[in-house]
């Protein structure tokens, strides 16, 4: 049988949990293919050899190898709340391996490490139960001496997929079960090392370091002070490279130590001996501590530039290996990102071993959350029910211990989404009992009682800023001692997130404010098993339960390769803040690192496709210097840029870490009149609109004021959470269906000029166009008014003309800003110069279809094949894509899109910010487009 599927206790048999240590023992890694058979409930399950066992993949998931299906649901859980038992329907897979076990694993007392089996399973190997497994991303270690024999071995893991603690496993991310990490024998030497826990600390160029150490035994488990003498009398020697020998369970100070920073991730190799075994550690010395309500590391304030990182592949789930792990971090380094919250479960072991590499900051997550418990207002959740405080303990203690000696792992998090109660509590103070070193994070708990710091989630900009002031009235005495996080902020979900720069200004304004982690960094797309790669999310595997394509919200793609908001982020989290003054003549550099001065950056003017150095006077952390110029002579842009001047920091010498760019008015082009002919162009004189420039047919030329809703358009803004979101408020007023009325063609001069009326439907609201249109003989000029008429219901989502040409479009070359798309809200990393995208590339797409790739442009030539067409404006906001916004807003996955046969492109004076209201804060009011009077004048030239 499947023991105890509805105890709220722990699983059974594990040892006491100890750090992940790397030791010459002898260990088995037991990955591979091994066999499954499946039981749609525990009641069906047999303990005969009966049934069909088919091969499988360790580690990963059973729903992507064919096995059952992954469901995605963010907050509901997806059976009935009945704690702590979980439904009858509940799929059992036997998971089997036959071995051999190796000879030097044999040789001494051993143990059965898993590293994360997702769901609740019982473990016997050679028929002999070792126990039970619960906390689906958490370690256990079996005891395994005595029963693993030479020979022929039978591993058998009865795996169910919901079990008490589904409970407490509610994170919004895909339910897959499976064992998605490494099953591993470790031989456990007698008089070997159990345990180690170091503590190394950083003042003013100085060291602390104590490193405790627990040995196979008898030592005692958690006191950390024991004297490293085993019972067996095994002397237990520690040294440092560079730094010497040191007496276990001693405090010892360093007159001089390097410090360990994300800037400068200054390890110290370190071996900790007994005559049995050999660990090696890897030593940072660090302090973070709070003080006046600020977070200081090293004794500097720290500023986390964040993101959330779940662990995601998209063909192998959370099953994701170091290669795509340490890419990963390095992508995080090349775009200023210098910390991570461990979104929310601990991550594989090795993840932290490269964190410390590299340099990452941490706040390392327990395994916990109860987030479907709100639907009933919390009530019987199990962060406050005595019967469950045994888990929560046990989570905890297996999180803090597995990673304690990990330099980057700053903060540890009690878990997301749980609630308040007296179980949360105790494990705050357990942790800091246990590491006092280190902070502790809770965000479900508005008191913030037993935490260090004051964290929230995606609290809007004004908020934030009150919090940073200490001007917030609810706040008590307590909760102003404490720096505040914002442990999720900025929803990147579709197009967006917009609003960055905003909360940057004011993390750089107030030292209380220890920055944030943007949610999230990548999309949890899964690809089609087998088949070409189409990026699926919830609702597309036959759930009855779940939250759509709420899980595609990351920075970077389900593959990693980045959305245009990764370069936004990267400007706005640079290290250096950069000003020019209007008249060229200083720059004025801010030096927001933790610690570095600038002397590994290089400065740059490019003016005119010429580049000149600019001598950087020493700018130490923290401090502002006001560089001279010597104004450009130049109307075009000037690009000051700093760049690394050697490799280093995950990033290759030269690597841009800072920019800033003055960009000339310009003013709008024209073309010298001739009389009216109409010069290249074809008129309909029963619409008034253009139907050909030169060889190029046009269709459909219309004032439209719509787009295809991006997701955050189709979230509420929480600053209006009584009013529907944006994309209803449009469709309430039918702002994609305006009808146009011709009132006159006539000519004015030179000019053709054109009046249209474009009406709401069912209202009296609309816009009255002007087009007055000119000709130089070669090309046509247009000069669009729109005026808004009538009580308007809604704001706009632009402003502007679409346009349909025939054939499809290949690529763009634009001068204007790029590379990426500019809304007025994102577009941070985008700079003015000449650019060339593939249709695609400038389109964007996304996994959901939704308005994207609008780019703001000077002169643009849209290469259609046999023809192309040319538009020369001043910041004229450009999309090009082979779909109508209808078709785009009706379509639910992007591999659904048509083939291209056509292009849609249009040409908009303005358009609205994108927000961030998919979760979190709405378009803010600096950036909505408000019906209001606006001109579009542009150049098309065939
Ligand atoms: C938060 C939650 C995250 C995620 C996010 C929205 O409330 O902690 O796990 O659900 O919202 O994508």
């Amino acid at each position: 049988m499947i023991s105890n599927l509805a105890s709220p206790l722990p699983g059974s048999g594990g040892r006491a949990p100890r750090a992940h240590l790397h030791s010459d023992a002898p260990r088995q890694v037991l990955d591979g293919t091994w066999l499954v058979r499946s039981f749609p409930t525990p009641r069906h399950v047999t303990d005969d050899d009966q049934g069909i066992w088919s091969p499988v993949e360790v580690p990963g998931h059973l729903a992507l190898q064919g096995i059952g299906a992954p469901i995605y649901a963010n907050v509901d859980y997806p059976f009935p709340m009945d704690p702590p038992f979980p439904p009858d329907d509940n799929p059992v897979h036997d998971h089997r391996l036959e071995f051999t076990a190796d000879a030097d694993v044999l040789a001494h007392p051993s143990v059965l490490r898993f590293e994360g089996v997702d769901g609740a399973a019982t473990v016997w190997l050679n028929g002999v139960e070792l126990g039970t497994l619960r906390g689906s991303r958490l370690t256990t270690d079996f005891e395994t001496t005595g029963v693993l024999r030479a020979g022929a071995n039978l591993l058998l893991v009865r795996l169910a997929q919901w079990s008490a603690h589904s409970y407490l496993e509610d994170q919004d991310m895909w339910w897959m079960p499976g064992i998605f990490r490494s099953v591993t024998l470790l031989a456990r030497p007698r008089g070997g090392i159990r345990d180690v826990f170091v503590h190394a600390g950083y003042d003013n160029g100085a060291g602390t370091l104590r490193i405790d150490v627990d040995v196979e035994d008898g030592a005692a488990e958690d006191d950390g002070r024991d004297s490293g003498a085993g019972e067996n009398g095994a002397e237990v020697s520690i040294s440092v490279d560079g730094l010497g020998d040191f007496t276990p369970g001693v405090d010892h100070q360093l007159p001089s130590v390097r410090p360990w920073s994300a800037e400068t991730p200054e390890l110290y190799a370190a071996q900790v001996r007994t005559p049995f075994e050999t660990v090696n550690l890897r030593i940072g010395f660090r302090t973070v501590h709070v003080e006046n309500s600020t977070l200081l590391l090293n004794g500097a304030p720290l500023l986390f530039r964040g993101v959330n990182r779940h662990e995601h592949d998209p063909r192998k789930g959370r099953a994701v290996d170091l290669g795509t792990a340490r890419a990963e971090l390095l992508l995080m380094k090349q775009h200023n990102i210098n910390a991570v919250r461990t979104s929310h479960y601990p991550p594989g072991a090795a993840f932290l071993d490269l964190a410390d590499e590299i340099g990452i900051y941490l706040v390392l997550e327990n395994d916990l959350e109860t987030h479907g418990f709100v639907t009933e207002d919390w009530h019987r959740n199990p962060s406050d029910d005595p019967q469950w405080l045994p888990a929560y303990t046990d989570r905890m203690r297996r999180t803090v211990e597995r990673d304690k000696n990990h330099p980057s792992v700053l903060i540890w998090s009690l878990g997301n989404e749980a609630g308040t109660g007296a179980n949360l509590d105790a494990t705050a103070i357990w942790a800091k009992q246990r590491d006092p070193d280190r902070l502790v994070h809770y965000e479900g708990d508005q008191r913030s009682v037993h935490v260090d710091l004051y964290s929230r989630m995606y609290a809007m900009t004004g908020e934030v800023e009150r919090i940073g002031a200490l001007a917030d009235p609810d706040e008590d005495e307590h909760r102003r001692s404490l720096p505040f996080v914002l442990c999720e902020y900025a929803h990147a979900m579709g197009n967006g997130p917009g609003g960055l720069s905003e909360y940057q200004e004011l993390f750089h304004t107030y030292p209380r404010l220890a920055g944030g982690f943007i949610w999230e960094w990548v999309e949890h797309a899964l690809y089609e098993i087998g088949g070409r790669p189409v990026s699926l999310y919830g609702g597309d595997f036959g759930e009855r339960v779940h939250d759509g394509n709420f899980v595609i919200d990351g920075l970077v793609h389900a593959d990693r390769t980045p959305g245009p908001a990764l370069a936004d982020l990267a400007r706005v989290f640079s290290p250096v803040g950069l000003e020019l003054a209007p008249d060229l003549s200083a720059l004025t550099v801010v030096n927001r690192h933790h610690a570095l001065d600038l002397a590994h950056l290089a400065a740059v003017a490019v003016v005119d496709g010429v580049s000149t150095p600019i001598e950087l006077p020493p700018v130490p952390a923290g401090a502002r210097v006001v560089v001279p110029l010597t104004p450009a002579a130049t109307n075009g842009p000037v690009t000051i840029s700093l760049r690394r001047r050697a490799a280093g920091d995950g990033c290759e010498a030269g690597h841009e870490v800072a920019w800033v760019q003055h960009v000339p008015h310009r003013p709008a082009p024209t073309l010298t009149p001739v009389p009216l002919r109409l010069g290249p162009a074809v008129f309909d004189e029963r619409t008034g609109m253009p139907v050909r420039l030169g060889e190029l047919d046009l269709h459909d030329v219309a004032v439209s004021l719509w787009r295809a809703p991006t997701d955050n358009d189709r979230g509420t803004g929480w600053e209006e959470r009584d009013l529907p979101p944006v994309a209803v408020r449009w469709a309430n007023a039918r702002l994609d269906d305006l009808r146009t009325r011709l009132i006159e063609i006539a000519e004015d001069g030179d000019a053709l000029v054109v009046r249209t009326r474009h009406g709401l439907p069912v209202r009296s609201a609309g816009v009255a166009a002007t087009w007055r249109w000119t000709t130089d003989g070669t090309a046509l000029a247009l000069d669009l008014s729109l005026e808004p008429y009538g009580p308007w219901p809604c704001d706009w989502a632009r402003a502007g003309l679409d346009l349909r040409v025939a054939a499809p479009a290949r690529q763009v070359t634009w001068t204007g800003y790029g590379p990426g798309p500019r809304y007025p809200d994102t577009g941070q990393g985008a700079r003015y110069g000449t650019f060339t995208a593939s249709a695609d590339d400038f389109a964007v797409r996304t996994v959901r279809p939704q308005e994207h790739g609008a780019h703001l442009v000077d002169d643009a030539l849209i290469d259609l094949g046999a023809t192309s067409l040319r538009v020369l404006g001043t910041d004229v906001s450009l999309t090009v894509r082979p779909w109508s916004r209808a078709t785009i807003a009706a379509t639910a996955h992007d591999h659904e899109l048509p083939a291209a046969t056509e292009t849609w492109i249009s040409l908009d004076a303005a358009t609205s910010g994108v927000g961030t209201a998919s979760c979190g804060q709405g378009v803010l009011p600096g950036y909505k487009l408000t019906p209001s009077p606006q001109r579009l004048r542009v150049i098309l030239r065939a």
